[in-house]
């Protein structure tokens, strides 16, 4: 079965660890949720598909816009926190975007980073242009280079020595930086059938810890993102020392009132069906 991996994981803790911190999570993810919501331009009563909509959030501000939107997503958990966020012209399914048919063609797709962890990206987006209008727009956030997103590679480096197959992984492996390349990104829509392909780089601050200091930030990077995935393949008998390492990773990012503010970016992708 395709993307058995991704299903399994999103199912599992992480899933329901990302159901846990939503707020937070979307609180963070704000500044990118904006830049989404300026490009992807609503208009009234249009058809949106989200693309790995996890929580909702998303979906739910689209459908605020006055959007009609269906979310899909292959965890239960976050579906179901979907479902929970709200009322109004949303429905949330549990459905793989590379397999996902709908009645009807959809006027955008769009995502808040659920589109980096497809098996087949060229087959999967070749599914998600079958399911748009011609002319429909697809717009997506996806993390830049590891390198400019130091909130997850401080954690994740800082884990590193742990880990006993310490190889570098496959910058094209399924997972938050798949998307990394915008070359590779631009060659995979144009082959699935996208047209006039634009990623414009953002940098952003993402916030670890609003006011809580290095305590409350180690504790979010232990459980959300790179760093926590890396903690989660070690033995059980390494985590405390692991997670003391990323606490002292983090510690000069402590700044004014016990924040906690790391460099990131993103590519906005856009194109046309
Ligand atoms: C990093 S989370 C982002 C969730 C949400 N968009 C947000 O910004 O809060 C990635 C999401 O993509 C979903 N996902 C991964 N592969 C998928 C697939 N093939 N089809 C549908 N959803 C998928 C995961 O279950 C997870 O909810």
């Amino acid at each position: 079965m395709a993307n058995e991996d991704q299903r399994d994981y999103w199912n599992d803790d992480a899933g329901r660890k990302w159901v846990e911190h939503r707020k937070r999570l979307d609180s963070m993810l704000g500044p990118i949720t904006k830049i989404l919501i300026d490009a992807i331009a609503v208009r009234q009563d249009e058809d949106i598909l989200d693309i790995g909509c996890g929580s909702g959030e998303l979906s739910w501000r689209l459908a605020g816009l006055g959007a009609n939107v269906t979310g899909i997503d292959l965890s239960n958990p976050m579906v179901d926190a979907a479902r929970a966020a709200g009322s109004g012209s949303a429905q949330f399914l549990v459905a793989d975007a590379s397999e996902f048919c709908a009645d009807t063609s959809f006027d955008a797709a769009v995502s808040r980073f659920g589109v980096m962890f497809f098996d087949d990206p060229a087959a999967a987006f070749a599914n998600i242009h079958a399911n748009l209008v011609e002319g429909g727009r697809l717009v997506f956030a996806c993390w830049a280079t590891p390198d400019r997103n130091a909130w997850a590679m401080v954690p994740a480096m800082a884990v590193r020595p742990f880990l006993a197959d310490a190889a570098p992984p496959d910058p094209h492996a399924p997972g938050p930086f798949a998307f990394a390349d915008d070359a590779r990104v631009r060659t995979i829509l144009s082959d699935a059938g996208f047209r006039d392909v634009e990623c414009e780089l953002h940098d952003i601050d993402v916030i670890m810890s609003e006011s809580g200091g290095l305590d409350d930030a180690t504790a979010f990077a232990c459980q959300i993102g790179p760093g926590a995935r890396a903690l989660g393949e070690l033995d059980k008998s390494e985590r405390p020392k692991a997670r003391e390492a990323i606490r002292e990773a983090l510690r000069p990012h402590i700044g004014e009132d016990e924040a906690v503010a790391m460099a990131g970016a993103i590519w906005l992708v856009s194109a046309a069906a």
